[in-house]
């Protein structure tokens, strides 16, 4: 059986050390999943370092470069499930160049906060994240 593929995703905030809101990206494709809002990211290349993947899929998509914080781990501590075949590892990360602007990948962008980043029409698989991102957005 092959190794399932690594997404990486961003968890892009306004400031690491304070975060109170979170970058959402509407995705344009495939059909299945145009109009969906998803934590920006992409496909780790082979021998791709995961981070250097994140970095890459955001100056891509986004035209940023950002910091880096922690990874958001699940509760047993290893990859969050997507679809068959593909799991997610994200991190926190905030600007450090650049403003997002939506590219090819996404029609439109959003800056939510903990009292509305539920309410977008999330990728099923980014729901877990959502939830937890929420909390912390909360909580500052
Ligand atoms: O962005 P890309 O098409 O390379 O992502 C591969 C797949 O990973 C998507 O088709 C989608 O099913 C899943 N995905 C996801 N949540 C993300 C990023 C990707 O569910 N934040």
């Amino acid at each position: 059986m092959e190794l399932p593929r690594l997404v990486v995703g961003a968890i892009l905030v306004d400031r690491l050390d304070r975060p109170s809101r979170v970058l959402a990206a509407r995705r344009t494709a495939p059909p299945a999943l145009a109009g969906r809002w998803e934590l920006p990211g992409g496909k780790v290349e082979p021998g791709e370092r995961p981070e250097d993947a994140l970095h890459r899929e955001l100056a891509e998509e986004l035209g940023v470069e950002v910091r880096l914080g922690a990874e958001l781990l699940p509760d047993d501590g290893g990859t969050w499930p997507l679809t068959p075949g593909l799991v997610l590892r994200a991190w926190w990360c905030e600007l450090t160049t650049g403003e997002p602007q939506a590219g090819v990948a996404h029609d439109a962008l959003c800056w939510t906060t903990a009292a509305d980043v539920a309410d977008l029409a999330w990728l099923d698989p980014d729901r877990p994240l959502v939830a937890r991102i929420a909390a912390a957005l909360a909580a500052r």
